[in-house]
Order: C-alpha cells, then structure tokens, then sequence
C-alpha cells in the first residue's frame, strides 16, 4: 500500500485548483535609486537593469512602472554631499525629500515607502552618529526621527527604518505621533542580519563603511533564537509591518515570524540575491523567468507577505505576458 500524491498533479488545472499560494503584483514593492544632480541614469555595474536616477529623469520611470502596473515604491537617496552626523539625510531639501514631492505630484497613485537610515548620507557610511570608532545609539535615534519626520511631511506614505539601533521604533513613533501623523505605518527593518549579500546596494548606494563592519548593529547569522526578541520590541515599541532582510537565505526566519505574530510579515529579496540570479542568468546558467518566479513563491510560501524586489519590474513584463 502505497499513497499516491501524484493524482492531484495529473493536470495543469487540477494543479492549479489544489495550489494555496498566490502571488501578485499587489504584493511587491520595488526600490529605486534617486540621486542628486541632473540627467542621470546610470546603470549599476553590480545590479544590471537598476539604475540612479536624478529627479529630471524619474517621469519616464515612473510612467514605465505605472503602465507594468507596479503600486508601491521604497526610495533611497544618493546625496551629493556627505558628513559625519548625515545632514543631507533630514535636509527637508533633501534628495529623497524632493522626490517623494515629485512622485506625489506627478503619480499620487504610487504608494511611497521611504528607507530612513543614515549610511547613504554619513561620509564614514555607518548608520549613524560616531564617537571614535564606536556607534552611539541614543544619539543616533534623534537624528532618525528628524529623517523620518522629514520624510512624512515632505509626503511619504510609510517609513521604513533599516539602522538597527535599539529603540528606534519607539523614537520614530513618538516624533510622528506628536507632529500628528498617528495614522502614519512603519515598516521596520526589525530582523536585519550582517550580511554579506548587501554588497551591490553599497555600490549603487554608495554607502559601505569607511572602517570595520555593521557587525555591532546588525545582527549575528550565527543565532537562531534572537530574531523573535527584535520582533517583539518593534511590535510592542509600535512598528506595523515586520520585515527580514536578506531574503532567500532567512526562509525559516521568515517562516518563524511568520507563524508566530499576525502583523503583516515582509521579505528584502536585497541586492546579493538579485546579483546572483542576474549574473547565472546572463551566462545561460538558468532559466532566469523560472527561478525568480520560484523564488517569490518560495518567499510567499515561507510566509512573507509583502516582497520587496529588484526583480519586480522583470515580474511585471512576465505576467503581462501570461507567464505562471
Ligand atoms: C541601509 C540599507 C541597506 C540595505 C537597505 N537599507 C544596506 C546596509 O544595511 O548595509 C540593503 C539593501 C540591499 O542589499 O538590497 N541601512
Ligand atoms: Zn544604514
């Protein structure tokens, strides 16, 4: 006696009937690149297909996503000035301040998250404010809510804080909270490991550190018990969304949130990862459609709710065209 699982495979409808993962564009968020100056766009060396895009340049991009039907955006800033403590970060002049006005005048219709940290702006590219060599939290979690603050008032419609200072949720609640923005969400970066596979964002983002590592803030990979401890902070400190970064590598993170909160659960699908595929795929290593796809069902089938993907502009051309 032997159980035959392959009955409910015999067909494309019958898998199709049985399958319990979806997946859509309603669930993607895609990252773009903004940087200072003017009629920029330049493609990334390490992350072929992404571009920094100045601001004089973004309507064709913009116009391009909206047609392939992408809704929601997590923009990063490249300033054309950095220094210590990261000013061009909260200048409400800023980069990503101006572009988040843009985007809300031009395409109201964009959902527009911001990344709010501090090493695309600091001249030593750490997450924040130095005293020698070493990152002072408390410090750093005023400047975060200043970034924050500037990003809502200039317009964004989530924030999403990628530093990994303790606390920092909480900051970042209190300074929306009392300039009334209570119904604003956050999308913490709550699990976020050291990790290696950020390497092509430092590149595009110009943002790796000038000495040593994140290894003091960012966490160990090492460790399979403390990520539900940076989870529960962020809930109980306010955060709406949860978020894993890397993506692939962290399913069983992801699937260990997942099971245990009923907050929404996103996954960073990071720059490493999309590296990777796109560089197997440009050799004719694998099928890059194939695996991608796979890869996003994995990530929903792990649990994730919300993906955010480099890729999505490549998903977007593929299910318009009736693939999967
Ligand atoms: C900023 C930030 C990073 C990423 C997102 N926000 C880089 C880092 O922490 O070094 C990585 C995104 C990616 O690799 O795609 N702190
Ligand atoms: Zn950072």
């Amino acid at each position: 006696m032997f159980n035959r699982t392959r009955r409910l495979r015999g067909s494309q409808v019958m898998r199709d009937l049985v399958k319990n993962i979806d997946f859509t564009l309603d669930n993607l968020i895609y990252p773009l690149f903004i940087e200072e100056g003017e009629n920029i766009k330049v493609e990334i060396p390490s992350m072929k297909g992404q571009y920094r895009i100045s601001i004089d340049r973004l309507e064709e991009e913009l116009k391009e996503l909206k047609e392939l039907g992408i809704k929601s955006l997590l923009l990063f800033g490249i300033p054309q000035k950095k220094d210590p403590v990261g000013s061009e970060a909260y200048n409400d002049k800023g980069i990503v301040q101006e572009a988040i006005r843009f985007i809300k005048n031009r395409f109201p219709e964009f959902l527009v998250v911001t990344d709010v940290c501090l090493c695309e702006y600091t001249s030593h590219g750490h997450c924040g404010v130095l005293k020698g060599e070493e990152l002072l939290n408390d410090e750093t979690l005023k400047l975060l809510q200043k970034v924050a603050l500037s990003h809502v008032k200039a317009g964004a419609d989530m924030v999403a804080p990628s530093d990994m200072m303790d606390g920092r949720i909480k900051a970042i609640r209190d300074i929306l909270d009392e300039n009334g923005y209570v119904n604003l969400p956050i999308m913490a970066y709550s699990v976020k490991y050291a990790s290696a596979y950020y390497g092509p964002f430092r590149d595009a983002a110009d943002s790796a550190p000038a000495f040593g590592d994140r290894k003091t803030y960012q966490m160990d990979f090492r460790n399979s018990k403390d990520y539900l401890i940076e989870v529960e902070n962020d809930i109980l400190e306010g955060a709406d969304i949860i978020m894993v970064k890397p993506g692939m590598p962290y399913l069983d993170v992801v699937k260990g949130v997942a099971d245990s909160i009923s907050n929404p659960v996103a996954i960073y699908n990071v720059s490493g990862e999309y590296s990777m595929v796109k560089a197997a795929a440009e050799n004719g290593w694998i099928d890059e459609k194939k695996i991608v796809m796979e890869n996003m069902y994995a990530m929903r089938r792990a649990g994730a709710d919300i993906i955010i993907t480099y890729h999505a502009k490549d998903i977007a051309k593929w299910l318009k065209r009736g693939a999967n």
